[in-house]
């Protein structure tokens, strides 16, 4: 497995029973069966140039992810964050870790801004989590390896890992100074309905669909902010960076979403897959509006202890589109998202083969496909709009 990467999860449980312990059950379901019927991959797309590429640096490592901003915004939290005594640790949640490699810097840099109030042996706990099925071996090979490891920088950091969805409470109460998760919430905790005409929800007309995506996306949002609640410490941050939608209410990306669409139909008419397997195939991601991010906090402001402190959405670059304005090259345009789409979602549509991932076309189900997206996107050059939103969101200080 080492050195296995992250993009190369395989199976996820298909049936997972989250139990809520009986205490503070206000505004989360007893029970809830979470069928996670995805396979999470690391974002390509948010994963800049390798490490030992010339054109590395630390700025385009963030930039490319939009995740400046959110980075800027976790380093304010952690300036002013309530601090425990220094017999208690400082503890940092990350949240849909993945392979780990995005969270150094933002991370790295929300300790740095801790110790700058601490004793330089006060230490600070990070736990990274992630679903069981998660390739934890990359995330602690990024942890001890990796040039920017928050580990190499400060002797009192210590890292942590846990596999478990975060669709429920994952860590104890009052416990976490400060939260983040980027690009992670936008996957559903399951795939609510079979999408009738398009691989992806944003896209589709299925009006049946439409509803119960949006229906899964305001469920595992309220669940997930509200198990946040429980688990921040009192005046805790927790900054979470997610798709958005773009002016068109859907979530971008949408010449490579039709690219797989289109893709999938002449697979299917080439024989390659049949047409039962395409109508099971489904993205199951969403973008949230502003509305839908704010929502379990309507309408007093306040949820399970948290409120929104902000909330801004922007437009991330595409920097694949950038390198072709730079090149011209339509071919390596369409190559670098067939490549990004392989990893992120290949394994997800391969699960909807009649064997599964283990099915003998599944290898080449996925090299056709790729080559039929990177043609496609490569006879019709377009940006990708990558719409995102950050948000802060605070636990109201214990009462004096
Ligand atoms: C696109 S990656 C993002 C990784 C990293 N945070 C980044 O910004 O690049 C999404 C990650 O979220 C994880 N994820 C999705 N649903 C999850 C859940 N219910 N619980 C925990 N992690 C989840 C996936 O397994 C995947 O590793």
């Amino acid at each position: 497995m080492k050195g296995q990467p992250a993009a190369r999860q395989s199976s996820i449980p298909a049936t997972r029973q989250s139990s809520i312990p009986a205490t503070r059950q206000s505004s989360i379901p007893a029970t809830r069966q979470s069928s996670i019927v995805a396979t999470r991959q690391s974002s390509i797309v948010v994963r800049p140039q390798p490490m030992d590429s010339a054109t590395y640096t630390a700025s385009s490592r963030l930039q490319a992810a939009g995740l400046i901003r959110a980075q800027e915004l976790l380093e304010q939290c952690a300036a002013m964050v309530p601090l425990p005594p220094p017999a208690r640790p400082v503890t940092i949640a990350d949240y849909g870790a993945a392979n780990g490699y995005n969270s150094l810097l933002p991370i790295g840099a929300a300790i740095a801004a801790v110790r700058a109030r601490t004793r330089p042996d006060h230490a600070i706990v990070v736990t990274h989590t992630d679903v069981a099925a998660n390739d934890f071996t990359a995330l602690f090979s990024t942890l001890n390896e990796d040039q920017d490891s928050y580990l190499a920088a400060d002797g009192a950091a210590f890292a942590t890992a846990l596999g478990r969805s975060f669709y429920q409470q994952i860590l104890p109460s009052d416990s976490i100074t400060l939260g983040w998760s980027s690009w992670a919430t936008h996957w559903l905790s399951r795939l609510p309905a079979a999408i009738g005409d398009h691989i992806h929800i944003s896209h589709s007309t299925d009006e049946p669909a439409r509803r119960a995506f949006t229906r899964q996306a305001a469920e595992d949002w309220h669940d997930f902010v509200a198990f946040r609640g429980r688990e921040l410490a009192p005046g805790g941050r927790l900054v979470v960076l997610t798709l958005a939608v773009d002016d068109d209410g859907r979530a971008g990306f949408g010449p490579l979403m039709d690219a797989l669409h289109d893709g999938l139909g002449k697979l299917a008419a080439e024989g390659v897959i049949t047409a039962a397997e395409v109508t099971r195939m489904a993205i199951p991601t969403v973008g949230r509006a502003e509305e839908e991010l704010r929502a379990p906090f309507a309408p007093s402001g306040r949820f399970e202890g948290l409120s929104v402190e902000h909330l801004e959405t922007f437009d991330a670059e595409d920097r694949f589109w950038m390198r072709y304005q730079h090149d011209g090259d339509a071919e390596k345009l369409g190559a670098r998202w067939a490549g990004f789409a392989r990893a992120a979602v290949f394994p997800t549509l391969t699960t909807a083969l009649d064997g599964g991932t283990a099915d003998p076309r599944a290898t080449e189900f996925s090299e056709r496909l790729q080559a039929t997206v990177a043609a496609g996107l490569a006879r019709s050059p377009a940006p990708m709009s990558i719409p995102l939103a950050v948000l802060v969101l605070a636990k109201q200080h214990r009462p004096e």
